[in-house]
């Protein structure tokens, strides 16, 4: 099979496309020809060396994506060969085959399109876990959100505006502005203009998932009130002053897609959860950027560049 593959860590040159053997599916996987490719930060990170990473040499990056069963293991009953799938917690996924293990596998819902499911799986579960098991879900609370008009926030936006929040926000331009006030925001900002002052602890709850911004996400939130912390887009967080957070009982608090996503039944149902606001239509995102899976090395430098709306997709 075709896939894409670094064997040392470094900058996108590191990033080869060429011939590997296929997976070997064992009695309880399933084996995918990949029909979409989720490109995320987090491969960006594993690229780097900055993140958890199994032993293999090659690497393949890649967690998630939707394909089509084409072999089934002899100990999986609940599939045919044909079935549309999903996963987003499966190694090894930039190629044309992958071997996703059946408790990971989530099957399509026949009325939601490959291309959306592929564009929301792992940012809007991430948006998910954010909005329900870290947030305050209190009805009327005010909640700001950092790089609103990416992939993770602009799910995030939308479900926590149709939870009953009030969501604020900030990104880099005009467009990706409208584009987030469109979508329901309250207010977006724009990072380059001068905001904070009139917002100094004033939100219930502050969503960083841009790492650099953890102090100004600190100021911005009142006291008893959370920064939620899941991701470093714009750089590595500065250090924290944990006696300063204490006199202010500001809290922290932080998480990993992985940690919920423990189980098939965790999976399905935070799914269900997930594609009923989209089935409703009460979340619209922007259309996904299609690299072909050979332009991988272009793909991550787009994501890098901080240049992108929304999600990007791989097509081997
Ligand atoms: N914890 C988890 O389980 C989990 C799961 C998935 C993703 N994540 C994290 O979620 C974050 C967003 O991921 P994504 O897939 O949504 O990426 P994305 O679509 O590229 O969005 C990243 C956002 O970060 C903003 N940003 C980038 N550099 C910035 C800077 N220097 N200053 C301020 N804002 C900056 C961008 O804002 P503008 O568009 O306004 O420029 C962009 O909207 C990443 O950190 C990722 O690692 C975490």
């Amino acid at each position: 099979m075709k896939a894409l593959y670094f064997d040392h860590f470094g900058n996108s040159d590191v990033l080869t496309y060429g011939e590997l053997p296929d997976p070997v599916v064992s009695r309880s996987e399933l084996l995918l020809g990949m029909e979409y490719i989720g490109l995320n930060y987090a491969d960006i990170y594993r690229r780097k060396g900055e993140y958890h990473i199994e032993e293999r040499s090659p690497y393949i990056n890649g967690y998630e994506g939707v394909g089509t069963v084409i072999d089934i293991g002899s100990a999986v009953s609940e599939y045919n060969i044909g079935d549309k799938v999903f996963f987003v917690d499966v190694p090894f996924s930039n190629a044309e085959l992958v071997a996703v293990p059946k408790e990971n596998a989530i099957k399509l819902p026949s009325n939601m399109d490959s291309k959306l499911v592929a564009s929301i799986g792992l940012q809007g579960l991430t948006a998910d876990f954010l909005a329900h098991d870290l947030g305050n879900g209190l009805e009327s609370s005010n909640v700001f959100v950092h790089g609103i008009s990416g992939g993770v926030g602009q799910i995030l936006a939308q479900m926590l505006t149709a939870d009953g929040l009030n969501v604020y926000g900030i990104t880099s331009s005009k467009e990706k502005q409208q584009m987030a006030l469109e979508q329901g925001a309250k207010r977006v900002f724009l990072r380059n203009s001068d905001w904070q002052e009139d917002y100094l602890s004033y939100f219930d709850t502050v969503y960083d998932g841009v790492g650099i911004t953890l102090l100004d996400s600190i100021d911005l939130v009142k006291h008893r009130g959370k920064v939620v912390f899941f991701g470093m887009a714009g750089g590595n967080p500065p250090k924290i002053d944990f006696v300063e957070l204490l006199s202010q009982s500001k809290s922290i608090l932080t998480g990993d897609l992985w940690d919920y996503l423990t189980s098939y039944k965790e999976r399905s149902e935070r799914s269900d959860r997930l594609f009923k606001y989209f089935r409703e239509g009460t979340i619209n995102i922007s259309e996904p950027t299609i690299f072909s899976l050979s332009n991988g090395k272009e793909a991550h430098e787009f994501l890098e560049s901080g240049k992108s709306v929304g999600k990007i997709l791989l097509e081997p």
